[in-house]
């Protein structure tokens, strides 16, 4: 069943990759940004619908796995509970500042009915950073430097567009020099195929930014 579900999921993936039709909206840093606060990147590449970024020290609160069919369900549980944490369900009762994005990662589960496991994350300010209120059932995840293949979508993000975005940034992706180690990086770590970022509140309902994030080692065959 599992092994079904999975080789059911890569064939999605692969037939999407012969969809690519969204233009990509935004370039840059999204909007939101200037509102709320984000973690600060380095962009270190620019190739053909993707951008290679540096993020250094960042520090995400995060939801244990979420299994489910629907990404969308998946992070709106999550994001419910993140909520509660930032006004002031935490060890501390501290309230948190709204920060974006608000990422998931996905990966595929060897759960029943192909549903596949999210972990819903919220980024913590740096001001919480280095005394992050602990609260149950959530768990802090330390990024030291950390490399992401990005590519950016607008809208409402939607169970129907995801993957083919994923296959879109990795269809982009392959030729560049930065191919082999972002396949390095999906292999090591099989908790997260790529992650979604979203940046805007379900009541924006324009500008949206949203991206897919892959994210590996440049150590990991970076040829040039
Ligand atoms: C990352 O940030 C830490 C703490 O701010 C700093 O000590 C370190 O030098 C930075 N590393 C890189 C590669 O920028
Ligand atoms: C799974 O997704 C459905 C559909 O959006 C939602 O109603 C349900 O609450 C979700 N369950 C979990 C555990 O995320």
């Amino acid at each position: 069943m599992a092994t079904d579900c999975q080789s059911r999921l890569s064939f999605l993936f692969i037939t999407t990759i012969f969809f690519i039709s969204v233009v990509v909206v935004v370039d840059g840093v999204p909007p939101s940004c200037e509102r709320i606060e984000c973690p600060s990147y380095d962009v270190v590449d620019k190739g053909n619908g993707f951008e290679i970024r540096r993020y250094n020290s960042t520090a995400w609160m995060s939801t244990p796995k979420i299994e489910n069919i629907s990404f969308v369900g998946a992070t709106r549980t999550g994001f419910l509970l993140l909520f509660d944490y930032i006004q002031g369900k935490n060890e501390y009762g501290a309230k948190i500042e709204m920060t974006a994005p608000v990422i998931t990662q996905v990966s595929p589960s060897d759960g029943p009915f192909c549903a596949s496991s999210f972990v819903v994350s919220f980024y913590v300010p740096k001001k919480n950073q280095a005394d992050t209120p602990p609260a149950e059932g959530l768990h802090v995840q330390r990024w030291g430097v950390m490399y992401a293949a990005v590519r950016q979508f607008g809208g409402f993000v939607s169970d129907d567009s995801i993957g083919g975005e994923a296959a879109a940034l990795y269809s982009d992706l392959a030729g560049s020099h930065w191919a082999s180690a972002v396949d390095k990086g999906r292999s090591a770590d099989p908790t997260s195929d790529y992650t979604v970022a979203q940046y805007n509140s379900p009541f924006e309902f324009s500008g949206r930014v949203n991206e897919i994030w892959m994210m590996f080692d440049p150590e990991d065959g970076y040829s040039s």
